[in-house]
């Protein structure tokens, strides 16, 4: 007779849905897990040990919260597991994920979408910001500013955490890269294995500036995100499919921080910014002409997430043209602006924003958009918030020309003649400093 083992019963109702591929139906996401109680499972310790060493060079946090957190039944568990370890280390592991006690969102949840709306059309985000298809003429800085983009729906798809079949997700294809690690002396593995074990915010910052610096460093022949302007073709180094997934590797660390400490609101720009940098890597791969799956939508969603939680960051022409490649130009224009009036005093990027917003709006938005970012720039023009540097200046002016000679081909008649008044008055408060 063979001997009791009471594992394997519960190896055969835990295997019982994932070979008939129907698990993940038969527990509703977010539902309490199947099966019975802990006599039976694994061990979780030991879970939590293999957690560690074949699971964690792809699920960045390395103890499992990504796969408690989500939500993920037992039986996807161990359909996934047993890619990379044997079926009693599997069970191991949903016992070890089973101590946790932090099922709070779902496989469908878009991790950070504002309201967890998606809208359905550029039009509508336009009517739910304004209650109208036009941008306001009566609002002000403060106005705007007080307007948060991580609670205004959009029409973006904010990625989910895991699928298995597009790129529409966090999870990164590949494991983080050693070279990566290893670069500059092991820094960023260094601060990671620190951060492992204090899960401070400090140590946080500093695994995920190393690892910034590791993925794009000219000097790091392993870089997979190398821009190199001194170069005839400045991408020639850029490999945009491991540049994409290294970055995304760094962005899981820094949302599963966020998670775990239920924080929705923004932390550090820098952390943010990974998020920016993994649709600048889609960017990327549309200007290389790249085979690389939803190239644009990865783009947008990536750049809008860090965008939504850093808005004063970034040069809003990037962002502001991936969301015009995809019919949204009254994003596009809430950008543009909502990043103007977040800009710091001396920055010259509020002129550049201007423009910017002449470009996207739709003729509809132009003119009263438009005359918001002129008034926005002599709002600071008057406060002596003038940009510091020769150079600024002159490419302060160019912008703010033009934004106007843009601007007038969307307007008609006395709006014209409004504009270039406007136009002449930021000039002349410009020229004069
Ligand atoms: C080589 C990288 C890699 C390793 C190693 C890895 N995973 Fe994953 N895992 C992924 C990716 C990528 C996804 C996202 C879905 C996809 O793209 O296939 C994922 C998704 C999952 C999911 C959710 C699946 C779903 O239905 O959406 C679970 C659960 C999971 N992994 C568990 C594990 C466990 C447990 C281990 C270790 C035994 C492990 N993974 C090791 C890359 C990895």
């Amino acid at each position: 007779m063979p001997q009791y083992r009471p594992r394997s019963i519960v190896l055969v109702s835990v295997l019982f849905g994932a070979l008939t591929g129907c698990g993940d139906d038969l527990v509703g996401p977010g539902g309490a897990p199947e099966g019975p109680p802990d006599v039976l499972m694994g061990d979780a310790m030991a879970g939590r040990v293999a957690f560690v060493e074949e699971c964690g060079t792809c699920h960045s946090a390395l103890d499992g919260f990504d796969v408690a957190f989500f939500s993920f039944p037992d039986t996807t568990i161990v359909r996934r597991a047993v890619h990379h370890v044997d079926t009693a280390t599997a069970l191991d592991i949903v016992a070890h994920i089973r101590t946790f006690d932090i099922r709070q969102a779902t496989r469908t949840t878009r991790v950070f979408q504002p309201q967890q709306a998606l809208l359905g059309s550029d039009l509508e985000f336009g009517l739910g910001l304004f209650g109208q298809d036009g941008w306001p003429a009566d609002l002000t800085t403060d106005g705007l500013l007080a307007i948060n983009p991580r609670t205004v729906p959009v029409a973006v798809e904010f990625p989910v955490w895991s699928v298995e079949e597009s790129n529409i997700d966090w999870m990164p294809e590949l494991p983080v890269d050693e070279a990566l690690l290893d670069f500059n002396g092991g820094a960023a593995r260094f601060a990671l294995d620190r951060y492992y074990v204090t899960r401070s915010l400090e140590d946080l910052a500093q695994a995920v500036l190393a690892l910034r610096i590791s993925d794009r460093a000219r000097e790091n022949p392993d870089a997979p995100c190398i821009e190199d302007p001194s170069r005839d073709d400045p991408l020639a180094l850029f490999r945009s499919q491991e540049c994409f997934e290294a970055r995304r590797w760094t962005s899981t660390l820094v949302a599963q921080h966020m998670l775990r400490a239920g924080l929705v609101i923004p932390i550090s720009p820098v952390l943010h910014d990974v998020w920016w940098d993994v649709g600048n890597a889609a960017r990327r791969a549309v200007n290389r002409r790249d085979d690389f799956e939803n190239a644009e939508l990865n783009w947008a969603s990536w750049m809008y997430l860090g965008w939504s939680f850093a808005p004063q960051q970034h040069a809003s022409v990037y962002l502001g043209i991936a969301l015009n490649r995809l019919e949204l130009p009254r994003h596009a224009t809430f950008v543009a602006l909502r990043s103007q009036v977040a800009r710091p005093r001396r920055s010259i990027a509020p002129y550049r924003d201007v423009r910017n917003a002449a470009i996207f709006s739709p003729a509809t938005w132009t003119r009263a958009a438009v005359r918001f970012g002129f008034h926005q720039l002599l709002e600071r023009l008057e406060a002596g918030w003038v940009p510091d540097e020769e150079e600024a200046l002159a490419e302060a002016i160019e912008n703010v020309e033009e934004a106007y000679d843009v601007a007038a081909r969307k307007l008609f008649g006395i709006q014209t003649e409004e504009m270039l008044e406007l136009r002449d008055r930021v000039l002349e408060l410009l020229e004069q400093t």
